[in-house]
């Protein structure tokens, strides 16, 4: 396959799923790996990518040049077409102003990268330092609002653009992409998700042998998703460990029970530790002290659970590659605005060994395993639920009654949503109860009731987001259906905040 190593560009993964939807498989490695850890991949390309660094910089990202020497294909975009030429005798001047957003270019020598490209398209470009000089043995293969926006040493199979071929502002971007990995490095088509499975399947066989898996089931997309496979290999030598917070959605322990135990009949032990989560919280409205407390009782919970399984040898998880991208991020650490607690970062002091079957996958490549595996499409496509769950959607203080409230008001809004064929436009959508009470008049009596804001938001990657702009007359039937059934919220409003520099979630 291909490996892109990573600068730091957002559009990393990017270049990686839009390799792998052509059917060849792609990984990122820090840019910092070493040659040989490079080179064990057997690549047949290597893409350099974009990245914030600037080759003047003091701690500037630079990879050895030996890696343009190893008879593999290399393509530099963007930050990647900058350190080539820096790396191999040319020069780079910092850009007086940068260039951001759309830009002509224009090819000006043929090559194998532009076949079928025209003469002039449109192209993203998003940069600041920019090529002043060739390498030697580089022809000025394009330019667009900067003279030098493309070098090619085809002799040495080295290309590099200046532009994000990746982005689908890029008009003939994929094309680029494809030119590079089937006509230059001759990839073959053979990444298939059904392929994944059948291997995965075979693998985990062989890994467990006749062990015992234990799995933190959340009922969110990964774990589900990783449950679902690993039953599928091992049957029944996998239990899998649901722990009943009191803060998930309503009816959530008796759907995962149902879907998972009744339909797939695997073993999930149910734990129901609802007391010990809400009189944890009580009396604490901190957010992030809610959010530790919660993740702490969580590690606890599991913990305990988990130790009951004395012939259990593999603690399997659910994580996806960019959880894994993440944490071999070569980016610095950025400032925690909120801590986050997934289900998944338990292993250290537990004596089991990791099983991790869906570690290459992204996310939409995890959710067509699962309707490979015949899980339902509503599971398979339910919009993300944060770990701390509605510990962090009852605003405030934390309590029985409050989660109740909270629930069924929820529960009216997603039910709307399926019924007006909403819930796939939006990317996230909830009700967060406040702890604020107003007056209202229900037939002849005053209220003084809680207010629920109901929230939607449309994101790629829930780095920014927008809110989602439904239908008044939508709104109005959610608004009037919580206020009616629900009691104890007697107003709603609509979250109209985007992000940044709201969040998406509350707290
Ligand atoms: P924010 O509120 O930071 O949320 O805009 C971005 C996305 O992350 C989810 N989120 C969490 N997910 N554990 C999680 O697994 C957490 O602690 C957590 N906090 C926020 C949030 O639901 C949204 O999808």
């Amino acid at each position: 396959g291909i490996v892109i190593l990573d600068f730091g560009s957002q559009y990393n993964q990017l270049i990686a799923r839009r390799i792998r939807e052509f059917g060849v498989y792609a990984e990122i490695l820090p840019y910092n790996a070493s040659v040989e850890e490079i080179l064990s991949k057997e690549p047949k390309g290597i893409i350099l990518s974009g990245g914030p660094s600037s080759v003047f910089a003091e701690d500037a990202a630079l990879i050895n040049p030996s890696l343009y020497d190893q008879n593999v294909p290399v393509f530099g975009i963007c930050y990647g077409m900058q350190l080539t030429a820096h790396l191999l005798g040319g020069k780079v001047k910092k850009g007086e102003k940068g260039e951001y957003g759309k830009s002509e270019f224009t090819i000006m020598e043929e090559s194998k990268l532009f076949q079928n490209v025209p003469q002039t398209s449109t192209v993203w470009m998003s940069h600041f330092d920019e090529v002043s000089e060739l390498p030697e043995g580089f022809k000025l293969s394009g330019k667009s609002n900067i003279d030098i926006a493309s070098i090619i040493n085809e002799e040495k199979n080295i290309y590099a653009v200046q532009f994000h071929p990746e982005v689908s502002h890029s008009e003939f971007g994929t094309k680029i992409l494809e030119n590079f990995v089937f006509d230059i490095c001759q990839c073959e088509k053979n990444w298939e998700l059904k392929d994944f499975i059948s291997t995965e399947i075979q693998r985990i066989k062989e890994v467990v042998g006749d062990k015992k898996v234990i799995l933190g089931l959340s009922g969110g997309v990964d774990s589900s998703v990783a449950a679902v496979l690993i039953h599928r290999a091992i049957g029944d030598q996998l239990t899998c460990i649901f722990v009943d917070t009191g803060l998930l959605r309503k009816d959530e322990g008796k759907k995962v029970m149902e879907n998972y135990g009744k339909h797939f009949h695997m073993n999930i032990k149910m734990v129901d530790a609802r007391e010990q989560f809400l009189s944890n919280l009580k009396g604490i409205s901190d957010p992030e002290q809610k959010r530790k407390i919660i993740g702490r009782e969580f590690v606890e919970v599991f913990d305990a659970e988990s130790q009951k399984f004395e012939d259990a040898t593999f603690l399997a998880q659910g994580t996806i590659y960019p959880d894994v991208i993440e944490s071999q991020s070569v980016k610095g650490p950025s400032a925690t605005i909120k801590s986050h607690h997934n289900v998944g970062g338990l292993p250290e002091h537990m004596k089991l060994q990791l099983l991790e079957p869906l570690r290459e996958l992204f996310k939409d490549e995890v959710r067509k395993v699962g309707v490979e595996l015949g899980i339902p499409r509503e599971l398979v496509y339910r919009h993300p639920f944060p770990g701390p769950g509605l510990g962090i959607r009852v605003l405030g203080e934390v309590d029985e009654e409050k989660v109740r409230i909270l629930q069924e008001a929820d529960d009216i809004f997603i039910q709307e949503l399926y019924k007006h064929n909403l819930y796939d436009e939006v990317s996230q959508a909830f009700v967060v109860l406040l702890p604020v009470k107003s007056v209202g008049v229900m037939g002849d009596e005053r209220t003084y009731e809680y207010t629920a804001v109901v929230r939607s938001a449309n994101t790629i990657d829930f780095m920014t987001a927008t809110w989602s702009k439904l239908p008044y007359e939508f709104l109005e039937i959610v608004s009037n259906r919580i206020i009616n059934e629900v009691r104890g919220i007697n107003r709603v409003a609509y979250d109209i905040s985007s992000k940044p520099p709201a969040t998406i979630e509350w707290e």
